[in-house]
């Protein structure tokens, strides 16, 4: 079968391949799943990827098949195997358990080990294939209903992980009534982020360096939520014009915006950080002033990286809410399509030069 891989440790490597279809094998399928691959986003990592900044081939290959953000339908499932059926559409979970306590208790997101096993990203393979096969642990069913938008959903994760610890963490309070919520970065995570803390029914300011009215923009007020460029009001002018936060989410990708959401955040908020910044980057910033008041305001702050099972099904029932309550939005993010793997060139091209682009995504066969 074809599958869209890259040659880990050398740049600009990214490359069609034909390599064998996985399959199913008799009683030793056990728990197996075969998925048929219908759609695969690609996101900065896949650039990051494919620059040789990241990455690792499985153990005997010298290539890394590429693509996380996965959308499938189920060929055939191992006897063992009663939650899934062959047509039901699924999305497969990223990481797999490392050796870690969080690892053992099924939340691999948490894993303190320094190696991830990630599919498509570090020493797994991905999904940018025409099939796959994985345990039906790490497959997440999705409706029917949802599946024009289901390439969607592991992009939602990273979103619904983040939202939930602050929640879970904000429990401390023993009374927490979120009012006001800020999203940095009106990327693809920044506007899941939004649509998240709406059907949460917060008030959200969504920041973004294009000034209004652009796609993304448009597609923050149409959910009701407020579009501030940050080039017309600076963050901490906007925080004192529309804010404090209760709640921040950080996805811009650049760190220095960290330092203003701390000093952005309201007393007892919560500050969400999920952009992975690989530079050496060095700033300035009023350190004894951001301790004061994150220590006299009883503020936290918390990191947050990849999303287990309960964050997928969590997902999923967003995505469905979301198409209930603003029916078509979701589809709005799904601006760049490539049809198939053998265009896989114009797939990165897309993902680092699109123009307006917020989700690329290669559409590997019919839905
Ligand atoms: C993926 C996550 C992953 C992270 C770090 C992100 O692009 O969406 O699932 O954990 O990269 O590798
Ligand atoms: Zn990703």
């Amino acid at each position: 079968m074809k599958a869209i891989a890259v040659l880990p440790g050398k740049p600009n490597t990214v490359h069609l391949r034909d390599v064998p279809k996985p399959i199913l094998n008799g009683k030793d399928s056990g728990r197996s799943v075969l998925v048929k691959v219908l759609r695969v986003g690609v996101d900065g990592t896949d650039k990051e990827i494919n620059a040789a900044e990241y990455g690792e081939a499985p153990s005997g290959d010298d290539f890394l098949i590429i693509g996380h953000e996965s959308f499938g339908r189920v060929e055939a499932v191992g006897p063992n195997v009663t939650e899934l059926k062959p047509g039901d559409y699924v999305v497969a979970t990223v990481r797999r358990p490392g050796s870690s306590i969080y690892d053992q208790i099924g939340t691999n997101d948490m894993t303190t080990d320094d190696t991830y096993f990630e599919r498509g990203i570090n020493l797994r393979h991905g999904f940018l294939a025409e099939y796959y096969l994985d345990d039906a642990e790490f497959i997440v069913k999705v409706p029917q209903g949802l599946k024009h938008v289901g390439v969607l959903l592991e992009p939602t994760t990273v979103v619904e992980k983040g939202i939930a610890q602050a929640y879970e963490i904000q429990r401390r309070l023993r009374v927490w009534r979120p009012r006001r919520a800020a999203v940095m970065g009106a990327g693809t995570i920044g506007l899941l982020a939004t649509l998240v803390l709406r059907l949460r029914g917060l008030e959200v300011t969504t920041f973004g360096l294009t000034p209004r009215p652009y796609l993304n923009s448009d597609l923050i007020e149409a959910i009701g939520a407020r579009y501030q460029s940050t080039r017309e009001l600076p963050i901490l002018e906007a925080a004192k014009k529309y804010g404090p936060f209760d709640l921040i989410f950080e996805a811009t990708g650049a760190s220095s915006v960290v330092f203003d959401s701390m000093q952005a955040l309201a007393k007892n908020g919560v500050l969400v950080l999920s952009s992975v910044t690989g530079g050496d980057r060095k700033i300035e910033v009023p350190a004894d002033m951001i301790n004061l008041q994150f220590v006299l305001g009883n503020k936290v702050m918390v990191g947050t990286v990849n999303a287990n099972r309960e964050y997928f099904e969590m997902g999923v029932r967003d995505m469905a809410q979301a198409e209930a309550e603003y029916p078509g939005w979701l589809s709005r993010l799904l601006t760049h399509p490539v049809k198939g793997l053998e265009n896989y060139s114009e797939l990165l091209d897309k993902l680092t030069s699109a123009k307006g682009a917020i989700k690329v995504f290669c559409e590997v066969a019919e839905l």
